[in-house]
């Protein structure tokens, strides 16, 4: 067995080869570009956190997956599954010196030991965007604004993805008002958050068992989710004040987002709950609308985290955008850059006599700013015009002695295939050809 057999990846892990770091540098580029343009700011924390983090905060279902053990100080702790606790922590500590609201993003790479499935793995790369200190619809809506414009900014726009939203507000009230006890929510909503995986029947009987309601009423929640629509949700359950209140606010919401010019891309959708126990408001999830992939994204509102794990109570609202789900559409839909080797010059010597010229042309170029590959070591001329193809190099210089004699190179522009006379001396500054190495000055741009 070789050793490339012995040794494979982690099921769920991945290796970035530079043609796949290319995508994914791709969505990070346009993460931190959209980021940028509503005024957020990046932060990081770190990969390793207590594991009481995540048992207290994040639900029965991360906690499930977490890759957790007790480290050499027997303590126990747990490789990050989400960022949400790990931003709340870091900023129960620094939150009160901080300008109100707070706009922060990161790009963190997360873990989660999850079973094998499509859009699945158990390392993705996660894009979350988060603001902090406003509990406006606004701030609910500039949220997914976001989210929504990172996807169009990525070529995909409303005729090719939605955000359906809900409000667990919403929620509470019609299970209230179905008669769900105030501490079986939380419960009700993590059943609920499969109606769409799972039979009615199933859900159901899951109320009943789980969330304690008796039949009739569970038969009751799982009919509210036949009310799609705002309207008909008003119509079936309006007249409980706390459902109205709740419809006129998911209104608003969606009358923001229309200002902001996605109102293309939104639904008012009971059925999404969200897995995830610390939600108070507005959630929401983006999904391919062909429906053949996993979210894409997904997040609410947040307003008691920042208190649970100790700091000032700061509403909050936020989501995560992973990577896996989003590579696997824009590839699917011819929208992944293709990937190509380019480099703006290839430097090398016709014969070993000019090598040392060569490599002080090269380190000026490099001084400049531009990207040069060399050979590394003695090569012939057609096997140096080889490797420059292969480079993908822009320009090609090959310094030779009848040149040199008259001090100058030829510059060999691969496009279009002409070639230019350059000057050793412009291409060195005040470096002379032959003088001893050390360092160059700029030589000043390189030639066109
Ligand atoms: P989440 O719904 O668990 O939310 O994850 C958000 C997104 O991350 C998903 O929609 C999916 O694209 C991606 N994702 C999650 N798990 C995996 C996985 N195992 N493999 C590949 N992709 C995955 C959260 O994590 C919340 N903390 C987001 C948030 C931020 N809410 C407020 N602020």
């Amino acid at each position: 067995m070789s050793s490339a057999q012995k040794f494979k990846t982690l099921r769920g892990f991945r290796d970035f080869p530079p043609e796949d770091l290319a995508l994914r540098s791709h969505l990070f580029e346009r993460w931190r570009e959209t980021a940028r343009r509503y005024g957020f700011q990046e932060y990081d924390g770190p990969p390793l956190e207590g594991l009481e983090l995540y048992t207290e905060k994040s639900g029965d279902e991360i906690v499930g997956q977490l890759y957790a053990f007790r480290d050499k100080g027997d303590r126990d702790v747990a490789l990050r599954p989400e960022m949400t606790p790990s931003l709340a922590r870091i900023l129960a500590d620094r939150s009160r010196a901080l300008p109100k609201p707070i706009r922060w993003f990161s790009v963190p790479q997360l873990f989660r030991y999850e079973r094998q499935q499509r859009g699945r793995l158990r390392e993705h790369y996660q894009w979350n965007v988060d603001l902090v200190g406003e509990d406006s619809v606004d701030a609910d809506a500039e949220v997914l604004a976001v989210a929504l414009d990172s996807l169009r900014s990525l070529g995909l726009g409303a005729d090719q993805v939605r955000a359906r939203v809900s409000d667990r507000r919403l929620l509470a009230a019609l299970l209230r008002s179905a008669g769900v006890a105030d501490d079986r929510l939380v419960t009700a909503y993590t059943i609920i958050d499969k109606v769409e995986r799972e039979p009615r029947e199933r859900v159901a009987a899951r109320l009943v068992e789980e969330a304690g309601v008796t039949p009739e009423v569970a038969d009751r929640i799982v009919g509210i989710f036949d009310a799609t629509g705002l309207d008909a949700v008003r119509e079936s359950f309006g007249d409980d004040p706390e459902v109205a209140e709740a419809l006129d606010r998911v209104r608003d919401f969606l009358g923001v987002m229309d200002d902001l010019g996605f109102g293309g891309f939104v639904e008012f959708d009971l059925a999404i709950v969200r897995g995830l126990a610390y939600y108070t408001g507005i959630v929401f999830e983006i999904f391919d609308r062909v429906g053949e992939f996993r979210a894409i994204c997904g997040g609410g509102r947040y307003d008691r985290l920042l208190e649970l794990v100790g700091g000032d109570p700061l509403p909050a609202v936020g989501f995560g955008m992973g990577d896996v789900v989003l590579s696997e559409l824009l590839k699917d839909r011819g929208l992944a850059p293709t990937f190509s080797r380019e480099v703006d010059w290839y430097v090398g010597a016709v014969t070993p006599a000019e090598r040392p010229l060569a490599r002080q042309l090269a380190g000026a170029l490099r001084a400049s700013g531009d990207s040069v590959v060399t050979p590394l070591r003695d090569q012939s001329v057609r096997r140096q015009l080889k490797s420059a193809a292969s480079e993908g190099a822009r320009r090609v210089m090959l310094v030779g002695p009848d040149e040199v004699a008259r001090g100058i190179v030829q510059v060999r522009d691969m496009a279009d295939g002409s070639e230019t006379e350059v000057e050793i001396r412009s291409l060195l500054g005040d470096r002379a050809p032959g003088d001893a190495p050390g360092v160059v000055a700029a030589a000043g741009g390189s030639p066109a």
